[in-house]
């Protein structure tokens, strides 16, 4: 298949709101990560989503929609907290979970009877949604267990020639993911995944904000998972990577003792000094880290690395979402320096 390349302009998103109605799949723009978008109520579209990405059936897509009213039209028992937060953080990244209707096929809920709805705030995202005239299922646009895409050729190197079309919206401003909080009284939410929604600005509107435990350890025989994203093996390189906790005195005399072949440091601006194998940074605070990681951890596979040593942010604000993505990509190894 072709893959168009498009632009955010009103011809190209008529053309790719054209491709989604006719259950096609089209990389899109929006201001988390970029996504595969199908129509979220079409079986046969969203089946192309999950074999263009390689991902697992038993993974649930989170569910786009451009205004409040298309949201009792999916989602039953809504409690009153959700409409808080949803005038506080919509459109933006948070992706609440709520009973699903019927209309959304088992497919797009990985066979769950719940869905996860967000209302993105990337004005091409909203847009598609409003020419599409459909709610949009959309997972992040990267082949499965490798980084998300923040940018249009992220999008090309790992969709080109499985999807109909590609919207350029631009390199994305938050970086990470949404937020997907679960409801688990009328006063409490649970992080099930960090992201650009802290819990810090939840606590604005929720009592209480629990953070599940799958966010910053692994997960143990038996244990049950609310969500199955959990499960996987997920934003890794093809480099081996290791995420190192510490002061960078300690992290510098580390590698230099424990570097071998294309050993790389991936460390905050204005660091690299004292190290004796080649750094690259990703900003220097939680927002630009958030911003620039998938990135660096793509370009460090472009450039060779077989191992990369990477400085550990602080697991709070939106670093709690930047720690959460290294150490899965690290595949939980975390050594103290
Ligand atoms: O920012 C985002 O959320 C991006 C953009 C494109 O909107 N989308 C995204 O989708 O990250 P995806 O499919 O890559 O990640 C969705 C996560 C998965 O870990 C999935 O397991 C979880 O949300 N999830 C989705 N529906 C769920 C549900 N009903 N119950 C529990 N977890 C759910
Ligand atoms: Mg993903």
């Amino acid at each position: 298949m072709e893959t168009l390349q498009l632009s955010a302009d009103a011809a190209d998103l008529d053309k790719a709101a054209a491709w989604i109605k006719n259950g096609e799949v089209v990389g899109m723009p929006t201001e988390t990560v970029y996504g595969l978008a199908a129509d979220a109520c079409n079986p046969e579209a969203v089946a192309k989503v999950f074999a263009a990405k390689g991902r697992p059936a038993d993974n649930p897509l989170i569910v786009h929609i451009a205004d409040m009213d298309m949201l009792p039209e999916l989602v039953c028992e809504i409690p009153p907290l959700a409409y808080r937060l949803a005038e506080t953080f919509w459109p933006g990244p948070l992706t609440m979970i709520f009973k699903k209707q019927d209309c959304i096929p088992a497919i797009t809920s990985g066979g769950l009877n719940t869905v996860g709805i967000r209302m993105p705030a990337h004005p091409a995202a909203l847009e598609l949604i409003r020419l599409a005239g459909v709610p949009i299922a959309a997972p992040s646009g990267n082949v499965s267990g490798y980084p998300s895409p923040t940018t249009a050729a992220h999008m090309v190197r790992d969709m080109s020639g499985k999807i109909a079309a590609i919207v350029d919206g631009g390199d994305c401003t938050v970086g990470v993911e949404s937020t997907v909080i679960s409801f688990e009284d009328e006063n409490t939410v649970r992080i099930l995944r960090p992201g650009g929604v802290t819990q810090e600005q939840l606590l604005t509107i929720a009592e209480h904000v629990v953070i599940d435990p799958a966010i910053l350890h692994e997960l143990q025989e038996g244990q049950s998972v609310r969500s199955p994203g959990m499960k996987y093996q997920h934003y890794s390189p093809a480099a081996h990577v290791v995420l190192a906790e510490g002061d960078y005195a300690g992290f510098c005399s580390y590698v230099n003792s424990h570097a071998g072949n294309n050993t790389y440091a991936l460390v905050f601006d204005g660091e690299g000094e004292g190290l004796s194998v080649p750094a690259m940074t990703f900003g220097k605070d939680d927002r630009q880290q958030a911003q620039q990681l998938f990135a660096a951890l793509r370009e460090l596979d472009e450039r060779g690395a077989c191992n990369v040593f990477v400085r550990a942010p602080e697991p709070s604000g939106i670093g709690l979402a930047v720690y959460n993505r290294l150490i899965r990509a690290a595949g939980f190894e975390v050594i103290q320096v």
